[in-house]
């Protein structure tokens, strides 16, 4: 047994470790709204759950009369805890010391808890407050940010990486939280940004502020480099919490099950009717999800970004599902280049760590326009057809009307390899809708009628009996059946649990050639 002298020199140690950068600075934290690295990770993790690593790592600095200022931790709190009973590993930035800014220690200890979630096949879940590379360390901070964006990138796909900008991110800095696989933000606290105001005034003489510029609403709904927008740091990490719910601990796990839940009753009833006779009318595709899915279990991801294709998690009888859905109310569910990046991505976080795909379809095609050519919608259309292709999760989808053109065989067809493929009475599957289908094909047709009217309302008439019905694709096999809405969630519970076990592959290959 230790001397009580050694005992009491371990027990300040560790008073002291806790203090951050002291009271001054910790009540300036909370004076802008903010929570402390430590409060964070008791919001975060669950109760008593947390074991820090590495209290005691000090920065090895010489210069700037740094080497007289050795705080303990040296601006980071690491180590593992629980989320739902399930182990995490964790960082989370201090603010309070040194501007929360990243040494090659603070770097080391980031590292050294990457290395081991990715040994253990256990989440990484990082809370970054910083102000960026320590600058008194120079290029040794700026070797310690390669080393964790070496690590992002190599446990990308292997372990979720999830993070939460909750303060500064700055330069270089973002890319760490880009190359995870969900990003958090808090509004008016935090923000990101390759360069401030300051150098975007000198460059371009646009006057923005720090918040307009990259704070958490213009990353969630204009950039879409963030995925949540949270309004305190206490929703953020609950909501942090929840996303975990739905997620496998590594690439070789299942996610969690729980107990179903049957979905919304009234949104349930409604389903029947819910499309309306007018195709151009449109309707809420998230009452469509919601009368399908768990009751309460829809956590949309990417809300307000890219707002024609909803995607999210939810549950299906207790089990996890990646949900990809065309928006009829936004842009008539159109896909953009948004629209594609958005799914892209979600389906290949789906598909990475096991997650099934269910995609409810009603998309009258790609948005024309040269905004969209010249910005390169057929490279970036091209990766959510990439993503569905690829993918070897359980593939559902759901046609609920429009499945139009080169839309139809991206959304998750069965051309592409999608295990269950259903349309309700109401869809609709053509290589396009009947007024443009008709102006092509009938041109010469309408224009030599004694009565152009008439005959092109009789040829439309004509063209939506041979296509606007989802039955020449049903005698093709390319759908699997055609399903009344009311039928559609007791159809999917069946369709997930015969492809429980489900083995695909992808052809063997060093990695592949998305179309960047
Ligand atoms: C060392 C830093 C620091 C940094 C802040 N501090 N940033 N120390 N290196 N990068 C220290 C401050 O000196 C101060 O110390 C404390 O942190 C709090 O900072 P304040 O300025 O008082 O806070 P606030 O007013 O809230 O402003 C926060 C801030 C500002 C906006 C983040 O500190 C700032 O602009 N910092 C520099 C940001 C930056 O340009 N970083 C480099 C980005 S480029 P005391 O002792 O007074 O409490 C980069 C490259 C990465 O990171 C490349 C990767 C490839």
């Amino acid at each position: 047994m230790a001397s009580d002298k050694k005992v009491e020199r371990l027990k300040q140690k560790r008073k002291d470790a806790k203090k951050g950068g002291g009271e001054k600075r910790i009540k300036k934290q909370h004076d802008k709204g903010k929570l402390t690295a430590r409060e964070r990770l008791d919001l975060l993790l669950d109760k008593n759950s947390f074991e820090e690593i590495d209290p005691f790592v000090t920065h090895r600095s010489k210069k700037f009369g740094l080497e007289d200022k050795k705080i303990a931790g040296d601006g980071v709190v690491t180590g593992h805890g629980k989320i739902h009973g399930r182990p995490v590993y964790v960082f989370s930035q201090d603010f309070t010391v040194f501007g929360g800014s990243l040494s090659e220690t603070h770097a080391e200890k980031i590292c050294k808890v990457m290395d081991m979630a990715m040994k253990n096949g256990i989440p990484i879940i990082g809370l970054n407050d910083s102000g960026g590379a320590r600058i008194q360390e120079g290029v040794s901070s700026l070797g310690g940010y390669a080393e964790v964006f070496y690590r992002n990138s190599m446990a990308s796909g292997v372990v979720p990486q999830l993070s939460a900008v909750m303060g500064p991110c700055a330069g270089g800095a973002v890319y760490s939280p880009a190359l995870t696989d969900f990003v958090f933000m808090v509004k008016n606290t935090s923000y990101m940004f390759v360069t401030g105001p300051n150098v975007v005034k000198t460059v371009t003489h646009e006057e923005v502020t720090s918040e307009e510029l990259g704070g958490a609403s213009a990353h969630s709904t204009k950039s879409g480099v963030a995925h949540f927008a949270e309004e305190n740091d206490a929703i953020c990490l609950q909501e942090l919490r929840k996303l975990m719910k739905y997620i496998p601990q590594n690439c070789e796990e299942k996610p969690p099950e729980v107990e179903g839940k049957a979905p919304d009753k009234a949104k349930a009833e409604k389903l029947d009717d819910i499309v309306p006779d007018n195709p151009n009318k449109p309707y809420d595709i998230k009452d469509v999800i919601e009368g399908i899915v768990d009751k309460d279990s829809f956590m949309e991801v990417h809300e307000h970004y890219a707002e024609n294709l909803v995607v999210g998690f939810a549950r299906i009888d207790g089990r996890s599902v990646g949900v990809v859905a065309n928006q009829p109310l936004s842009l008539a569910g159109v896909l953009d280049i948004d629209a594609s990046l958005k799914g892209a991505r979600f389906v290949r976080f789906c598909d990475a760590f096991n997650i099934p795909l269910v995609t409810f379809e009603d998309v009258p095609g790609f948005l024309p326009g040269t905004d969209q050519e010249w910005g390169g919608i057929i490279k970036h259309g091209a990766k959510l057809l990439y993503a569905f292709c690829e993918a070897t999760v359980p593939k559902m989808t759901v046609i609920t009307r429009k499945a139009y053109g080169g839309a139809y065989d991206v959304m998750n067809s069965k051309h592409i390899r999608a295990d269950y493929n259903v349309a309700w009475p109401t869809a609709e599957i053509a290589v396009m809708g009947p007024k443009g289908a008709v102006e092509i094909i009938f041109r010469k047709e309408i224009q030599n009628a004694d009565d152009p009217e008439a005959k092109e309302q009789e040829l439309t008439d004509y063209y939506k009996e041979e296509f606007a019905h989802p039955y020449k694709a049903a005698e093709r096999g390319f759908i699997d059946n055609v399903i009344l809405p009311s039928e559609t969630r007791e159809k999917l519970i069946r369709a997930l649990e015969v492809s429980e076990n489900k083995v695909d592959n992808v052809p063997q290959k060093k990695h592949d050639n998305l179309p960047i």
